[in-house]
Formats: structure tokens, C-alpha cells, sequence
């Protein structure tokens, strides 16, 4: 009988201080209860098959070409899309690490949507180096798993913060404060649950492109923007008190302001203020944008007031998925 090995992931979203953690605010990120599985069988040839419905990856069959680790795409799709991308980096940087390479099945199942913002690419970088070196016979620590996925997104993208791939791999709740040098990383124990609704609505301008916005409103109006960045630093570090203490109403209270304050940064669109608003109307305690922005998605606390908040977000067009914050990180587990 194969053995399956099925490792998966959380996503995350940040919930304070995207933009001003750019110019050394601190933020808060957390990893969502949606999560990405990457099941591996290992299979008796040096093949590589890689197939993930849920990002819209049909099959595709690469090959170990030799025994370096590196792997050539053999398929008749034309172009790599992009998380075949990350698989493959994946898997050849955990085969070079391990010392051993196996060709093998790979099926990825995803429950939130790529490209959103979410952390999908980390995710899949974590899951796939966990459930690939399990299945070789494996036991990666989680700072391995970090090291390698963290790896596979700089390879891939050229540059990566390890942020995403950290989040992935421990789970919970990240305090980050940049400085010189390390950034200060603290896990915060959260005291309470925080039910939340992500709101998606389609992407219109990139994070690179909103970072370089905000970096020109600034270098125009220095005094004011660099107040606002710095306030929007000091509802960090009031969100991050409230959530120690789990005063959800606070946190909820703070969501709205940070909201408030990345609108005046120009980073909003009219159809995420919409979600936004609806939100709050339909009993949310707090909403706002997450992530950088222009479109993407937005979250809304919502303690007991998931459905009313659900169905105000798809009414007018977004799309709703709950979720709770501060889930576990990466996890592996054996089918027989
Ligand atoms: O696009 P996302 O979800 O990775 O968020 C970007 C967050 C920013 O603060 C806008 C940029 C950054 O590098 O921190």
C-alpha cells in the first residue's frame, strides 16, 4: 500500500500596521484557520507530478533530469504557472537539503483563494518541504521547515521577508517590530477567540505599486504622512495591549481607526470601503483593509455575528470566508 503524507499550512492576514511596518511601525499578523494541504505519495520512478485543482493547476508531470536536484517541466501546458513554481523550488531545495531525492504524486487542496493576499505561496513553499521530507523519511524541525520554505519564496520571487513563511510554519500571532539588523518578533497569547469574516473583492493595483504610492504622498507631504504612519505604529501597539488582554471590543475599536488611517494613506478603493462599512453595519465590532491594499481583502471581527456579517459582504459583491485567528502552524500527518 502507498503511504500518503499529508502536511498542511495556515494562511494569515495582518491585523494591524500594514504600510507604516514599511517605515519601522510595528505590526500584527496572524495565521488564519484556512489552510492549504499538500499530500505527497512517493512514487517508484524520478517523476514529479504535481496536480492542485483548487489553484487551478490541471496535472502537470515534471521530470529529475539528473541527480543535482534539478527539475525541468515536462508539459504540454506551455507556461509554469506560478505555484508549480514554488513546488518544484520546494521540492528540490528539500531533496538537496535531505540528501536523498524520490520522484513523487503531489496533490495540493487548498480552502482559501491564491493570490489574495493570504499567504497562499508561503504556504505552499511550508507544506510542500514538510510533507515531501516526511514522505523521503524525514522529520524536519519546525525551523528547518522555515529555513527551506522561507528559501523556496526568495528563489522564487527574486526577494521574500521571512514573515510569510515563519507565520506558516509556528502558527499563532506575531508581534514584529522592525530595527537594525533582526526585527523584534514577539508570539502574543491571545486571552480570548476572535471569530473574523475575510471580505475579498478582485485586486487592482499590486503591493509594490501601493507601497511606491504611499512613498510619494509622503516624500509631498512629509509632516502629515509620517504622523499618520506614526499613529497608525501607536494603534499597533494599543491592538497588541487589548488582544494580551482579549477585550475584543478594544481590538474591534482599533480595527476601525487603523482602517481609517490607511484610507487617508490612499491605499483604499470604494469597493473595500463598501465592504468595510457593510460589515460594521451588519453587527461587526471592527473592519478593515488587510494587507496592502487596492482592492484585496478586508476583515471584519465578528463574534457572534458571522452570518448577518457573511451575507452583508456577498450582497454587495464581496466575497465572505470565516475563519478564526491564530491558528496552529504547520502540521503532517500519515495515511495509510
Ligand atoms: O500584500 P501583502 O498582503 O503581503 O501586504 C503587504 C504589506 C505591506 O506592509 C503593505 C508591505 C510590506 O512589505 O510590509
Amino acid at each position: 500500500m502507498t503511504v500518503q503524507v499529508i502536511a498542511s499550512a495556515p494562511g494569515k492576514v495582518t491585523l494591524f500596521g500594514e504600510h507604516a511596518i514599511v517605515y519601522g511601525e510595528p505590526a500584527i499578523v496572524t495565521a488564519i484557520s484556512r489552510r492549504l494541504y499538500v499530500k505527497t505519495a512517493l512514487r517508484s520512478d524520478k517523476n514529479l507530478k504535481i496536480s492542485a485543482m483548487d489553484l487551478k493547476i490541471p496535472g502537470i508531470v515534471l521530470t529529475f533530469i539528473s541527480d543535482t536536484g534539478e527539475l525541468t517541466l515536462e508539459t504540454d501546458y506551455g507556461r509554469v504557472v506560478s505555484a508549480v513554481s514554488y513546488i518544484k523550488k520546494a521540492v528540490e531545495l528539500t531533496a538537496n537539503y535531505v540528501g536523498e531525492m524520490k520522484g513523487a504524486n503531489i496533490e495540493v487542496r487548498s480552502t482559501m483563494p491564491v493570490g489574495a493576499g493570504l499567504g497562499t505561496s508561503a504556504a505552499v513553499a511550508v507544506a510542500t518541504v514538510a510533507s515531501y521530507a516526511y514522505a523521503l523519511g524525514y522529520e524536519l524541525s519546525q525551523r528547518e521547515i522555515a529555513k527551506l520554505g522561507h528559501r523556496t519564496e526568495l528563489e522564487v520571487q527574486g526577494a521574500a521577508s521571512p514573515m510569510d513563511t515563519s507565520i506558516a510554519t509556528y502558527g499563532g500571532t506575531l508581534y514584529i517590530k522592525p530595527r537594525t539588523g533582526e526585527p523584534i518578533i514577539e508570539h502574543l497569547k491571545l486571552k480570548n477567540e476572535y471569530p473574523i469574516v475575510i471580505g475579498y473583492v478582485e485586486r487592482k493595483s499590486t503591493t509594490k505599486e501601493l507601497v511606491a504610492k504611499v512613498k510619494r504622498l509622503k516624500r509631498k507631504r512629509e509632516e502629515i504622512i509620517s504622523t499618520i504612519i506614526r499613529l497608525i505604529g501607536k494603534v499597533t501597539e494599543e491592538a497588541k495591549k487589548a488582544l494580551l488582554k482579549g477585550n475584543v471590543v478594544e481590538v474591534g475599536e482599533l480595527m476601525n481607526i487603523n482602517h481609517g488611517l490607511l484610507d487617508a494613506l490612499g491605499v483604499s478603493t470604494k469597493e473595500l470601503n463598501d465592504l468595510v462599512y457593510a460589515a460594521r453595519q451588519a453587527g461587526a465590532l471592527g473592519s478593515k483593509l488587510t494587507g496592502a491594499g487596492g482592492g484585496g481583502c478586508m476583515i471584519a471581527l465578528a463574534p457572534g455575528r458571522i452570518a448577518e456579517v457573511s451575507t452583508a459582504i456577498s450582497i454587495i459583491g464581496g466575497a465572505p470566508m470565516d475563519t478564526q485567528i491564530s491558528a496552529k502552524g504547520v502540521t503532517v500527518e500519515i495515511q495509510k
